[in-house]
């Protein structure tokens, strides 16, 4: 059954990834089967391997951690965030992941300039759009057109009417693609005049890596040029805690104090404010990190390219790819590899893609060899059935 004939409608993908269980129900698959995950975008180092001796350490004596409420203001994991960020700890918003950082965005927005619409440049993180709505924000799509997704300043300025919000990842999910930090600093510039508060999501920033002498050109030091930016952090992707949950927010004091506003009292537990400062202070997790990604992204690149993929450019621990013979073909490839115990990201739920392409997420070595094994063997057998695509 290919996801032509399977009878989903768009609605009933899965919106994010690692959730396998719709997509085995769907096809017809045992809903214990086991699967190597490449369709959520985690650290496969992670998490530490200090982190489960840490947390018993933390609920020893009866878990009177666990009976106390945080710090409201989370004074220490802001400190630790900081100094790691060469800001001021008033320009820091502890939050619970990355998602919550984002509904903060729209809610600040929402007190701020009721109507006005909200940019996002797409295709993105369907969070984004999620909490436009939630917060009555009507939504003005930029789109970004494949294969490179380039974003031109000027031309996005121009489009963007009387939005007073632009919602931008970097690098973007599900590209994988990073707008170079001369663009983000011309949109700023463009913007500044206009009113726009620019949003900047850098859940993914800590894979940049350091290719070809290209740095991640980070974007902190224009959070003292440019009071309308605002950065938005993940902890959860680097060190694999999606159980767990870490975010923040970076903007000037201003803006921060008025998003706090907007956020429930201890919205992030305890243990994971504890958790901020010993996880950036673990150096070396992000050499092996770095290790990892300048090991890995380039050997799976250059083998999903072999396979006669096409593959988006990617600074990110991900990959969008497309068969070269087009949607059918490519959505197919989803129950195919499925059926051999891989489950990849289908892209249906990112306006522009339609479906079109599938991201797949980083592994270790091992899994990545497991990977481009499956997709091999998935290609041959289009190759037979060329009809069908392939599918199951
Ligand atoms: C671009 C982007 N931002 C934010 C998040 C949410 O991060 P967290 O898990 O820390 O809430 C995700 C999760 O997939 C993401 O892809």
């Amino acid at each position: 059954m290919s996801p032509e004939d399977s009878g989903m409608t768009p609605s009933d993908w899965p919106l994010h990834g690692g959730q396998p269980g719709p997509l085995l129900a769907r096809f017809g698959l045992a809903d214990d089967m086991p699967l190597l995950d490449a369709s959520a975008n985690l650290n496969p180092l992670g998490p530490p391997a200090w982190l489960a001796g840490w947390l018993a350490q933390r609920l020893q004596g009866g878990g009177r951690e666990l009976a106390r409420y945080p710090d409201p203001d989370y004074r220490e994991a802001r400190e630790a965030i900081a100094a790691h960020e060469g800001v001021a700890p008033e320009q820091v918003l502890l939050t619970n992941g990355g998602a919550e950082a984002i509904f903060l965005a729209a809610a600040l927005q929402v007190r701020e300039w009721p109507c006005a619409p909200a940019a996002i440049v797409q295709p993105t993180f369907a969070e984004y759009a999620r909490a436009c709505v939630a917060h009555d924000l009507p939504v003005r799509p930029i789109p970004l057109a494949p294969p490179d997704f380039r974003l031109d300043p000027e031309a996005l300025v121009a489009g963007l009417g009387a939005a007073r919000l632009l919602l931008l990842c970097r690098p973007n999910n599900p590209t994988g693609t990073l707008v170079p930090r001369t663009a983000v600093e011309r949109l700023l510039e463009l913007t500044a005049g206009r009113g726009c508060r620019v949003v900047v999501d850098e859940a993914f920033i800590e894979f940049v890596g350091d290719e070809d002498g290209e740095t991640a050109e980070a974007l902190t030091p224009l959070l003292a040029r440019f009071d309308h930016l605002v950065l938005l952090r993940s902890l959860t992707k680097v060190y694999s805690l999606p159980g767990l949950r870490l975010g923040y927010l970076l903007a000037d004091p201003r803006t921060v104090q008025r998003a706090a506003a907007c956020q429930p009292a201890w919205s992030v537990n305890g243990l994971a404010a504890a958790l901020v400062a010993p996880l950036l202070a673990d150096r070396d997790f992000t050499r092996r990190t770095d290790a990892w990604l300048a090991a890995e992204r380039p050997r799976l690149a250059a083998g999903l390219e072999a396979l006669g993929l096409s593959v988006v450019p990617s600074r990110a621990n991900f990959f969008l790819v497309r068969h070269p013979a087009g949607r059918a073909a490519t959505r197919a490839l989803l129950p195919a590899l499925l059926r051999r115990g891989v489950l990849v990201r289908h892209t249906e739920s990112f306006a522009g893609l339609d479906g079109g392409w599938l991201r797949l997420a980083l592994g270790d070595a091992e899994a990545n060899e497991r990977l481009l094994t499956a997709l091999a063997d998935v290609l041959q057998e289009c190759l037979q059935t060329p009809q069908d695509g392939g599918s199951p």
